[in-house]
C-alpha cells in the first residue's frame, strides 16, 4: 500500500519535521510505500491565476490544469491514502498548503464529475503550540477539523483522522517533556495506518 504525504513546513528545526520523519519511519517499518511532497522545498506556488480561478469558479473543464496541479493530482490517483503534515498557524494549515487546496482541488478533479479515486484513508498530522483544551474550550479545534475533514476531504476518503499534538510551541517546557512520547504517536500512526481502523474525525 503506498501513502501520499503532503508536508509543509518551513523549517527542518521543527517538531513538525522530526513528526513527519517519524510517521515515514512507521510506513515503511510496517513495509508500505511513500510518495511525499514537501511544498516547500518545491518551493510550490499556492496563489491561484486568474485563469485557474476562472475555470474552478465557471466549472470548465476546456483549460488543462497547470503540470505543477497535474503532477500533485497524478500522486493522489496512485495513492491508496493520503497523509496532510503540517504546523497549525492561526487556526489553519500553513498558507502554501491552503493554496494547495486552491490549486489541485480542481473542477473535474476533485468535484464537478469527480476523476479524484475514492482514497482508503486520510490523516492528517498537525501540531499545535496552545494545548487541546485551549483550542477545544474556545472551538478552534473544531474549526480546523471542520475545515479538512468536512470540506476538503469530504468525501474523497473512506477513512479520516485528525491527529493534533498540542503544546509544541518552544516556550512551552511541554514540548521537550512530550517530545519522545509524541514522535511514538507519529510512528505508531504511520506504522498501523493500514492496519487499524479509525474513528472518522477523532483527535488525541
Ligand atoms: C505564524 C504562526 C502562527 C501560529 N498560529 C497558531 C495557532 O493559531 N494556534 C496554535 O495552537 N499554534 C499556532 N502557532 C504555533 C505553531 O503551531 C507551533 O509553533 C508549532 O506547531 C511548533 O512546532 P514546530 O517546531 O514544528 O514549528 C503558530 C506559529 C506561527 C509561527
Amino acid at each position: 500500500m503506498k501513502v501520499f504525504i503532503v508536508y509543509c513546513h518551513p523549517s527542518e528545526d521543527s517538531f513538525t519535521k522530526k513528526m513527519c520523519d517519524a510517521f515515514i519511519r512507521g510506513i515503511t517499518d510496517s513495509g508500505n510505500e511513500y510518495m511525499i511532497s514537501d511544498l516547500y522545498k518545491m518551493n510550490f506556488d499556492p496563489s491561484m491565476t486568474e485563469q485557474e480561478y476562472l475555470r474552478d469558479a465557471y466549472y470548465r473543464n476546456t483549460l488543462e490544469p497547470a503540470e505543477d496541479v497535474r503532477a500533485e493530482q497524478e500522486k493522489i490517483n496512485s495513492a491508496d491514502a493520503i497523509a496532510f503534515i503540517y504546523p497549525v498557524f492561526w487556526t489553519e494549515a500553513p498558507a502554501k498548503l491552503a493554496g494547495w487546496f486552491d490549486r489541485v482541488w480542481t473542477y473535474g478533479f476533485a468535484y464537478g464529475e469527480k476523476t479524484m479515486k475514492m482514497l482508503d484513508k486520510a490523516i492528517i498530522l498537525c501540531s499545535a503550540g496552545n494545548s487541546l483544551e485551549h483550542l477545544e474550550q474556545f472551538g478552534l479545534l473544531d474549526s480546523m477539523k471542520r475545515v479538512m475533514l468536512g470540506d476538503r476531504l469530504y468525501g474523497r476518503a473512506k477513512e479520516m483522522e485528525f491527529v493534533v499534538f498540542g503544546n509544541t510551541s518552544r516556550e512551552n517546557e511541554l514540548r521537550e517533556r512530550n517530545w519522545n512520547r509524541n514522535l511514538q504517536k507519529a510512528y505508531d500512526r504511520g506504522k498501523n495506518l493500514f492496519a487499524q481502523t479509525t474513528v472518522s474525525g477523532k483527535s488525541i
